[in-house]
């Protein structure tokens, strides 16, 4: 479905083809790993009629570590890999990928691309009556500024406070969902955030949802906790409805195939727990 030629009148690398061909036109969901199945799962959901394609970087996951030119690199392999595969549009299922790479995959891929940061802050400014907003999530994520700015640049007055929980994926991956150490772990990350009395919290990360019933006691119940695997879904689901000539080309029926970089028991595990069910995991190279 995606022409991988440069096209010198958008700029772009990818043109969509004239004619796609109904066997291809999938919803394309990238993570750097097993956590963004969060995403493809709450997508599932909200458009059980239509079929999606994953691709999970388990190979070269944590991107959250990792350097912004190298997070680009893989989230642009990411989405060409989706691309080849017959994606027709792309979700950014990791908010490390969607924070520092989603304006250049706009820049260079012309299919419409979606990301978890978005939909999460409208969902936040809505949600917030105080304006005091807290944001978790990965190293990276949280240097990149990229929550806080979009917040201010709709709510000027709000006040934002971010905090990096670099010890949260590993733990969900090892699957201590319910282990006295998570618990004390996530205490004191969201201990500042309490001082700060935000009233909203967003989970910007693919792995925190699995976390949810530990985070929500532990910041305060009348603390709104924002699930941007949630809010994407959703987004996407609106946009769909208002742009029927885009989903009239998408594949509806057919089962959904899960890719990933690597395969390990791990992988499986989470993969099954998010789900709920034995999931199919197809290890490929890219
Ligand atoms: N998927 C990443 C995110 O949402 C978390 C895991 C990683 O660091 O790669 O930020």
């Amino acid at each position: 479905m995606a022409d991988k030629k440069n096209d010198a009148s958008s700029g772009r690398r990818y043109r969509l083809l004239a004619n796609p061909t109904s066997d291809n036109d999938m919803i394309g969901i990238f993570d750097s790993g097993v956590g963004g199945m969060t995403v493809a799962k709450a997508v599932e959901q909200a458009l059980p009629d239509h079929r999606l394609i994953y691709f999970g970087d388990l190979a070269r996951t944590p991107y959250g570590s990792k350097s912004p030119e190298t997070i680009t690199d893989y989230a642009r392999q990411d989405t060409e890999f989706l691309l080849a595969k017959g994606a027709r549009l792309i979700i950014i299922a990791c908010n490390t990928a969607a924070s520092i790479a989603s304006e250049q995959l706009r820049r260079e891929f012309d299919v419409p691309i979606f990301e978890v940061i978005t939909p999460a802050v409208d969902k936040a400014i809505a949600t917030s009556s105080s304006g005091r907003i807290g944001v978790i999530g990965t190293r990276a994520t949280v240097n990149s500024g990229v929550y806080e700015e979009k917040i201010r640049a709709q709510a000027s007055e709000a006040k934002v406070f971010s905090q990096p929980c670099p010890l949260l994926v590993p733990l969900v991956e090892e699957g201590w969902l319910d282990k006295r150490e998570t618990k004390m772990i996530l205490r004191r990350y969201l201990a500042p955030l309490k001082r700060h009395q935000v009233d909203t919290l967003v989970l910007g990360c693919t792995h925190y949802p699995l976390l949810k019933e530990l985070i929500q006691p532990r910041i305060g119940k009348r603390t709104k906790v924002i699930d941007s695997s949630r809010e994407v879904a959703d987004c996407l689901k609106n946009y769909l409805a208002t742009h029927p000539e885009l989903d009239s080309q998408l594949r509806h029926g057919g089962s959904n195939r899960y890719y990933v970089s690597d395969l390990t028991e791990a992988a499986g595990s989470i993969a099954r727990r998010i789900f709920g069910r034995p999931m199919e995991l197809h290890k490929v190279t890219i």
